[in-house]
């Protein structure tokens, strides 16, 4: 089905939007600085945040315009955001923007050099994810690895509504989230060609995290 600026099947929405390809072309290149870096980041993850935050519960309720009594709505649901660390608390602050209600749960993983399994070094997040809407971002989707755990580190702890936001998405892990997990919806700006031997996404952007925060 095609919607407006973006393609999505069932649970996968890749944005096609002409901003987006002209920012990933800024994040893909080598020669891209950590403050254009940044702003890049910036204006894409406005852009997914705007396509994950679509078909929201709404609560109608009464207002007075300055003219008139009328309805007006609400968003009803509460929003969890969770970044897993590091690189993706680049995606939080455009969802902050456009709920800055939300609450913000962080999960904290690296991916193994070696091995390319994710190994997990902390976790906060709020008590209760039952009711709430989650949504789980990080930029790259590579192998699938950190966000099968954290998916499933989500469910176990209640959540039952989850989107997963990721910029630039391989398709050895999409087709791993999609399977295992068919109710998990997907939004991202990018689906790459492939992993190379090092688990790197092809043609990707390199180290996401090591690009934002400068540690290159
Ligand atoms: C990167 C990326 C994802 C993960 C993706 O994190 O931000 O979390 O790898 O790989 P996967 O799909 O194969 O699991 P990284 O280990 O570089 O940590 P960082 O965010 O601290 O840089």
């Amino acid at each position: 089905m095609r919607t407006m600026n973006s393609n999505s099947s069932t649970n996968l929405t890749v944005l096609d939007h002409p901003l987006v390809a002209r920012d990933l072309t800024i994040l893909r290149d080598a020669k891209t600085n950590t403050v254009d870096f940044r702003a890049a980041m910036a204006r894409v993850a406005t852009i997914l945040a705007y396509f994950a935050l679509k078909e929201l519960p709404l609560k109608k309720i009464a207002i007075n315009t300055p003219v008139t009594a009328t309805e007006g709505f609400q968003l009803d649901t509460e929003i969890i955001v969770v970044p897993i660390l590091r690189a993706g608390l680049s995606l939080v602050d455009a969802i902050l923007d456009f709920v800055p209600d939300a609450k913000v749960g962080h999960l904290g993983m690296y991916r193994d050099e070696e091995t390319h399994k994710p190994v997990d070094y902390y976790s906060k997040l709020p008590k209760r994810l039952d009711n709430a809407l989650v949504l789980l971002v990080d930029p790259m989707l590579a192998t699938g690895g950190s966000a099968d755990d954290a998916i499933g580190f989500l469910k176990k702890q209640g959540a039952t509504n989850i989107r997963f936001i990721s910029l630039i998405s391989a398709p050895e892990g999409l087709n791993l989230i999609q399977k295992k997990y068919p109710d998990v919806s997907i939004i991202t700006a990018s689906v790459d060609e492939k992993l190379n031997d090092d688990a790197f996404i092809v043609p990707g952007l390199g180290d996401a995290g090591d690009r934002y925060f400068g540690t290159l």
